[in-house]
């Protein structure tokens, strides 16, 4: 028998693939007119973990899903995810020079052409989604309608974005604190997680189980930014480190403590695991997943 892969070696060869994916779905740099295009690869070749594609194609393939369709919705979400570190970097937001170790979109290309590169990526996501034959017409209603949802202002990604901004130099209290991290980065994750499921037709029993384990993963890897924000170098991060305090940002270091933040991280990953109890060792590598969450360095 070989030898298990390692989470490093799988996280890496899963990076590999959506990269090669993600390359085949964005334009050619010089498609015109050019600026655009150059700016979105910019951004989404920067570098990254692809964690939300590795979730999608993970949770798929726990159900069954068929492996090409499920990297296919996985990338597509990437594009989204770099669309938001966009805006997230604008001047008006944080107002970041450093992303993924690059200069940020509208440090590189202008705010201009950053802020509609964000626009383009979020559309061509929906776009690769809606294309005809991915899977069943339905299925695609699903999965439009999962994402949609999740970076919206129902309690999804720009709700928890608009808290932020809006909690800076305020004081929350510990349930705000909550909603804004599993709004603005939970959200979002978790439908990663719930999209691979649909996409392979997941029973309601198993989607349920999987919301539970994306919702705590989730909320868990914010906390793990707050801290890697305090405790990293911007080296290590590709990314200003220290720039959440400067900011006066509502974070779960600053309400709860560093030691407290890392108990209650600890505490959610336990938890999503649990909810992965029934599918045994089939659920191995989503495990591996939600500890890498809380352990990795960047
Ligand atoms: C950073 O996400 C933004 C947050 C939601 C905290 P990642 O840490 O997944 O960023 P990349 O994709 O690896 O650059
Ligand atoms: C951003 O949270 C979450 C998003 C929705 C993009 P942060 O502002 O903490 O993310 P970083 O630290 O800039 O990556
Ligand atoms: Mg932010
Ligand atoms: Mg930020
Ligand atoms: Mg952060």
């Amino acid at each position: 028998m070989s030898a298990p892969v390692t989470l490093t070696r799988y996280l890496d060869e899963q990076r590999q693939r959506v990269d090669q994916e993600l390359e085949r779905m964005l334009p050619p740099a010089e498609t015109f007119p050019p600026s655009i295009h150059q700016a979105m690869r910019h951004s989404v070749f920067a570098g990254g973990k692809r964690l939300r594609p590795i979730l999608c194609v993970e949770a798929g393939r726990l159900l069954g899903g068929q492996e090409e369709g499920l990297l296919r919705v996985g990338s597509a979400l990437e594009l989204v995810h770099t669309y938001s570190l966009i805006h997230d970097d604008l001047p008006a937001l944080d107002n970041d020079d450093l992303r993924r170790g690059k200069p940020t979109c509208h440090r590189a290309f202008g705010e201009a052409t950053a802020i509609l590169a964000g626009d383009a990526l979020l559309t061509l996501a929906f776009e690769v989604i809606a294309e005809p034959g991915i899977c069943s017409a339905e299925r695609q209603l699903r999965l439009i309608h999962e994402l949609a949802h999740a970076i919206g202002t129902r309690h999804g990604m720009v709700a928890g974005q608009v808290m932020d901004m809006e909690a800076t130099h305020q004081t929350v209290n510990t349930q705000v604190l909550e909603f804004i991290h599993s709004s603005k980065t939970g959200a979002f994750l978790c439908a990663a997680v719930r999209c691979g499921g649909i996409f392979a037709n997941a029973q309601e029993a198993d989607l349920a189980r999987l919301s539970i384990y994306g919702q705590k993963i989730g909320l868990a890897f914010q906390i793990a930014d707050d801290l890697l924000d305090v405790l990293g170098s911007s080296a290590t991060l590709g990314k200003t480190a220290g720039k959440d305090d400067h900011l006066s940002k509502a974070t779960y270091p600053a309400i709860h403590g560093i030691e407290e933040s890392r108990r209650i991280a600890s505490r959610l990953i336990e938890e999503a695991c649990e909810s992965l109890e029934p599918y045994g060792e089939r659920a191995g590598r989503l495990r591996e997943i939600a500890y890498f969450f809380i352990e990795r360095a960047a």
